[in-house]
């Protein structure tokens, strides 16, 4: 695996298929100058709030907070420079049976429009078990909210060997938030059931991608957020499986959130050289991120984005690797 410590970005993660031969699975641009300024957020820390917040305001304690607007009105990721464009710390840690890499950013008090001073780590840790497990960890002196994602795009065939349709998904989530415009959830949560969302037994992402369902319209493809079958006790679960059956190759995706979203790069629109001298077109990249539901600030009945001085934020995911 390869991190830049700008964004704490993800830049290669090289996998064996099930004949051995090693592939980079990270789809991505290879220049630092296009991560700054045209990168959709490939491979990124997401901070300090994944998804939308609706017209890039959110009430807390009161007081009214107004974010940066980076997505029509709305605020998307963290803002203007949200932690994918920041130049993290980065220390080496060696374990046993597992490496290491910390990364650390400080994120002062009113950064993008967010109240408190914000010291976060990430830590990617690669096991003896194929496993990298991405742990955040963060603290504040005010009361804020804060969502934080993270933002690989995978290909299990390999970067730049075309779309991901093929590629056959699981996602273990009965319910997912029903987007409106802007891909502001409404505040309907549905069940999968008779819908093209519906992942709950292994289909090709392919299968229903092209469905004329308001919904597949509405977010040019699958871009919602999935309520996962899951205790509510922020304990490690599985959320989402992915097989590619030309590699071999299998993700598995545990997380102590309550959500994922479901990306499948509809906005990836082949102006974007990426690795390898090959062209990020529609569909290249899934992107599966756990996180809370979008715009809860802003969304009563969902569990709370809240973290209040004394406390301490904690955000674990694996991505369990394979081969079949
Ligand atoms: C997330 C969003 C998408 C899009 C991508 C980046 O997955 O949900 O709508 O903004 O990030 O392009």
């Amino acid at each position: 695996m390869k991190v830049i410590t700008f964004g704490g970005i993800i830049t290669s993660l090289r996998l064996p298929d099930r004949d051995g031969k090693p592939d980079d699975v990270i789809v991505g641009v290879d220049q630092l100058a296009d991560f700054e300024t045209r990168s959709p957020y490939f491979g990124a820390i997401i901070g300090r709030y994944g998804n939308r917040i609706a017209n890039s305001r959110f009430t807390l304690e009161g007081k009214a907070y107004t974010l940066a607007a980076n997505d029509g009105v709305h605020s998307l990721h963290g803002g203007a420079i949200g932690f994918n464009k920041r130049v993290w710390e980065a220390k080496p840690v060696q374990g046993d049976h597992k490496v290491s890499l910390e990364l650390s950013y400080f994120s002062p008090d009113g950064e993008e429009g967010y109240p408190g001073n914000l010291p976060v780590k990430a830590l990617y840790t690669l096991t003896d078990d194929n496993e990298l497990v991405v742990d955040y960890t963060a603290t504040t002196d005010k009361t804020t909210v804060l969502n934080m994602t993270h933002h690989a795009y995978f290909n299990l065939a390999g970067t730049g060997s075309g779309t991901v349709e093929h590629e056959i998904l699981t996602i273990y989530a009965n319910q997912f938030s029903v987007t409106g415009a802007g891909l502001i959830p409404t505040g309907e949560i549905a069940p999968v059931a008779d819908t093209p969302l519906d992942f709950r037994a292994p289909k090709k992402i392919g299968a229903d991608l092209r469905t004329a369902h308001p919904q597949m319209v509405e977010g040019r493809g699958y871009d919602h957020n999935f309520v996962l079958n899951r205790a509510d006790d922020g304990s490690l679960t599985l959320a989402a499986s992915v097989y590619d059956p030309v590699s071999g190759r299998t993700l598995d995706v545990l997380t102590t959130e309550p959500c994922i979203q479901l990306y499948t790069g509809n906005f990836l629109n082949g102006t974007l050289p990426g690795k390898y001298g090959k062209l990020i077109r529609q569909g290249d990249g899934l992107c599966l991120e756990p996180q809370h539901f979008p715009n809860s600030p802003n969304q009563p009945g969902v569990p709370s984005t809240l973290l209040r001085p004394g406390e301490t934020y904690r955000w674990t995911s694996v991505y369990r690797f394979g081969v079949r």
